[in-house]
């Protein structure tokens, strides 16, 4: 039970604004002044922006800016009322979405598509972000296999490495996905063995371009090469590289093909809330052809209030968060996309060679944006927790334990970032000898799961987190 005017000290982490300002079980009778409203809400958006603008947080925080987020909540204040179904009303939406697509599919080499079949174009839809992009991707396949080749039970194959959007998908949609485990030591996926997964239902193959553990870029020329071969549908998530990877390509680094190049690609999804660099609450979905997008759809004649459809899996959508997108992918322009990609890739340059100078740290597989590493000598995780101690925020990894650092425009902003990280990492490692035969604070959820009763624990733990979040 909440009591609003608790005079206790507030030790909570996930409620630390109770007791500190108002708080609200119900709406108010009466409301309130507008400045004390933005006061409050300033100081609170204050306070946690200065935490990532140390630069010491992994990912999470795509902008390239603030004068750029500052341009694209005035963009988004034009439309932010408009729901982007109405595109009758407002065509303001046909044309940002129609347009959003075009560029991420021409970023993403759409046009070799025509060179395979000169009847393809690749097409696709604006999402709320990668998670439904891929679910789209993945309702796609089940109703166009279903429809054309009557399969009721359908399968989709991918790396262990893919991300859980795929298994909520498969969940949602009832497709059953099957895994098969990245081999040791280069953390790749081996095709063949995704071949032999291959069945009567099986209905796509995935791979990620790069995968959020490692940021790897999994074979896909070769998985491409399986999916044209057994007639299926393949996937390349795109969500976290690809916005980035075509820079860092542009850039001169030696990167492998990941995009509609790839002659058995047939769907791609890229995250604009990513290194779009666009506001929160947007992604990109793109298909070979229409062929594909068609079993996106959904459309419902038969109601009594009217014909309805919808191109996605949400009803309405603010307008306001496609106008920001579209203003910039426009704003920045493909100069100002290379010039972020060169300033990333300069810091994760020199994180991946002072990591690899540190012989305790294994650096896993071929890093672009995303470095990760584990340690055959030392606990990783004990690391981690002297990181924490310096501010800095990892993601961590396991199944083996690792820790991860994505690079993004914060650390851009901050000078010698690298170096000290680099510098931490050296004390860290240095500390966590000193704990060896211990168990580290990072061990103690991260250590649980690979177990079928350690997942349920895990499970548990995590449903127990929201259940705080959402409590007052
Ligand atoms: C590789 C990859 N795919 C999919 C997603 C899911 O994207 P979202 O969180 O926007 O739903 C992520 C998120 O980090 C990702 O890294």
């Amino acid at each position: 039970m909440t009591d609003n005017h608790s005079e206790e000290p507030v030790t909570d982490p996930f409620k630390p604004y109770k007791g500190r300002f108002e708080t609200y079980e119900a709406i108010p009778e009466k409301g309130r002044d507008k400045d004390s409203i933005i006061n409050e809400l300033s100081t609170m958006a204050k306070e946690e922006n200065a935490k990532w603008k140390t630069g010491r947080v992994s990912g999470s925080f795509y902008h390239a800016g603030d004068e750029h987020r500052a341009f694209l909540n005035k963009i988004f204040s034009f439309f932010s009322h408009v729901n982007t179904i109405q595109f009758d009303l407002c065509p303001s939406m046909s044309k940002f979405e129609s347009e959003i697509i075009s560029m991420a599919a021409n970023m993403l080499n759409g046009r070799s598509v025509k060179d395979h079949n000169p009847e393809d174009h690749v097409c696709g839809t604006v999402t709320s972000g990668g998670s439904e992009s891929i679910a789209m991707a993945m309702k796609a396949y089940r109703d166009k296999a279903r429809a054309e080749n009557g399969i009721t039970s359908p399968e989709v194959i991918m790396p262990k490495t893919a991300h859980p959007a795929f298994q909520k998908a498969g969940l949602y949609f009832g497709i059953k996905i099957v895994e098969v485990p990245v081999d040791l030591p280069d953390f790749r996926v081996d095709p063949e063995k995704v071949e032999a997964e291959i069945n009567e239902n099986t209905i796509a193959i995935v791979g990620s371009a790069g995968n959020y553990p490692y940021g790897l870029i999994d074979p896909l020329e070769d998985l491409s090469d399986i999916a044209l071969k057994h007639n299926i549908g393949f996937h390349v998530d795109g969500c976290l590289g690809g916005f980035i990877l075509p820079w860092i390509d542009k850039l001169g680094y030696n990167l492998p093909v990941f995009d509609f190049r790839l002659k058995g690609l047939t769907s791609m999804s890229a995250d604009t809330h990513k290194y779009g660099f666009a506001l929160k609450g947007t992604s990109v979905v793109l298909y070979r052809n229409t062929s594909f997008r068609r079993h996106q759809y959904f459309s419902f004649p038969d109601w009594p209030g009217g014909i309805y459809a919808s191109p996605t899996a949400a009803g309405s959508r603010s307008g306001g968060l496609s106008a920001a997108t579209w203003a910039s992918l426009v704003y920045l322009g493909e100069e100002g996309y290379l010039r972020a990609a060169r300033a990333m890739m300069t810091i994760s340059d020199e994180l991946k060679k002072g990591i690899e100078e540190i012989p305790e740290l294994t650096l896993i597989g071929e890093p672009t944006f995303v470095i990760s590493f584990r340690s055959e000598d030392i606990d990783v995780f004990h690391v981690n927790d002297f990181m924490k101690t310096k501010g800095w925020r990892f993601n961590i990894l396991q199944l083996p334990p690792a820790l991860h650092f994505c690079v993004t425009m914060p650390q851009t902003e901050v000078p010698d970032i690298a170096a000290r990280m680099v510098a931490d990492l050296k004390e860290g490692v240095e500390y966590a000898k000193t704990k060896a035969g211990t168990t580290a604070e990072t061990t103690a959820l991260y250590g649980l799961a690979g177990t079928l009763e350690g997942n349920q624990a895990v499970n548990e733990i995590l449903c127990g987190a929201f259940d705080l979040m959402y409590s007052i």
